[in-house]
């Protein structure tokens, strides 16, 4: 039987009627845009992140946007940002016409090196985004001591971390603005594209709420030139009804990622795969499984062109650093070495680890990972 990387249909079996009753609601109230559904489930993702405001927005990609526009980034300014990440963690600044500014990350947990921040601080540096890549927090007590000391905000990209926690708090609630992206794949997954940022600050969830229909506060008196950042509200049914469910498919994650860890040490792979690495303090939701084969990009591709081979879902993330992507060719610095972001690139590979998955499953991936080596 093939094992893919994602499944959704075995999630969606255990919510189906629920969900199709929220949505039939949505049908015939023929509210389709923000409305009772969206402030409901606001208020539970606030109370989930344990943050005082969450907004929810159409994107991942929308809420970077967003929280970089209210803490006034434009042209010219600076946004530091790990070398290696999801395209929009850059892409978003240079929307702006601000310049990313490529940070290499720790090979440990894939997240920003704190130790090379501040060396990259400018008069123009206007926010540092440090990325949970994959689930897990960057570190955020070495990174907001230094945005402290040069008063400058930070915004947690943590599309890829609903539910991490970062020394007993949630991501999302460690910096000035936190950014999620609900895109299917991700733990919390909508039927769709949809987003949310959350804050502590008032005056920030004032403006973050406005920038979301145009800067506009009453109807058609705009303040700001927002966007429309707007979430459907058939999307806020879907994640409300799967909020609740969040933290037992998380555990379900972290529990395949605790049997993966035996099965490899009986596989004997020590030294030719590296495990993830759950830091002390971290709670890793492992929205992605990432292993990496320090032997280099050849044993790499042939375990993953063998596992494809096997009917095993698996996938580069990501197979080029953000500074040698070639749109960001002309951004200043991106042509200076990443040694720990190529090696993430040249060297990891993702393997299924939804909650869903059974031991054999699993120990399959491994056997077969093995038999590759
Ligand atoms: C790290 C990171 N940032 C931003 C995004 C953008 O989110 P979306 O796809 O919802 O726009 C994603 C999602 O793929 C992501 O993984």
């Amino acid at each position: 039987m093939p094992i893919p990387l994602l499944d959704l249909k075995a999630q969606y079996a255990t919510i189906r009627d629920e969900v199709l009753r929220v949505t039939e609601e949505v049908y015939e109230s023929q509210h389709f845009i923000l409305g009772k559904k969206v402030d409901d489930f606001e208020r539970d993702f606030a109370t989930y992140c344990q943050a005082k405001h969450a907004i929810a927005l159409s994107s991942g990609t929308d809420a970077l946007l967003i929280a970089l526009m209210v803490l006034g980034v434009g042209h010219g300014d600076e946004v530091i940002v790990p070398a290696y990440s999801f395209f929009a963690t850059a892409g978003v600044v240079v929307r702006l016409g601000a310049v990313p500014v490529f940070c290499d990350i720790d090979l440990v947990d894939y997240n920003i090196d704190p130790a090379r921040i501040e060396a990259l601080i400018t008069p123009r540096t206007k926010a540092i985004m440090p990325v949970h890549l994959y689930g897990q927090c960057a570190p955020m007590n070495e990174i907001n001591a230094i945005a402290a000391k040069h008063g400058i905000p930070v915004v947690e990209d943590a599309a890829q971390a609903v539910g991490a926690d970062y020394e007993g708090r949630r991501a999302g609630t460690l910096g000035a603005i936190g950014s999620f992206s609900f895109f299917p794949s991700k733990n919390l997954g909508a039927f769709g594209d949809a987003g949310a940022v959350t804050t502590d600050d008032d005056a920030l969830a004032q403006k973050l709420f406005d920038y979301r229909v145009h800067g506009m506060r009453p109807k058609y008196f705009h303040h700001y030139v927002g966007g429309n950042f707007r979430i459907d509200a058939l999307q806020a049914a879907v994640l409300h009804v799967k909020l609740p469910h969040l933290e037992s498919w998380t555990e379900g994650r972290r529990r395949n990622a605790e049997l993966y860890r035996e099965l490899f040490a009986d596989a004997k792979t020590d030294g030719r795969v590296v495990l993830p690495e759950e830091l002390p303090g971290r709670r890793h939701v492992f929205n992605q499984y990432i292993v990496r084969f320090p032997e280099g990009r050849e044993t790499r591709d042939r375990v993953l062109e063998h596992l494809k081979s096997r009917g095993i879902g698996c996938e580069v993330y990501y197979p080029l650093t953000l500074a040698a992507q070639e749109c960001f060719r002309d951004v200043p610095g991106a042509r200076d070495r990443f040694e720990h972001s190529e090696l993430a690139a040249a060297q990891t590979l993702a393997i299924p680890i939804y909650p869903e998955l059974q031991r054999d499953q699993l120990a399959e991936v491994v056997r077969e990972i093995s038999k590759a080596l």
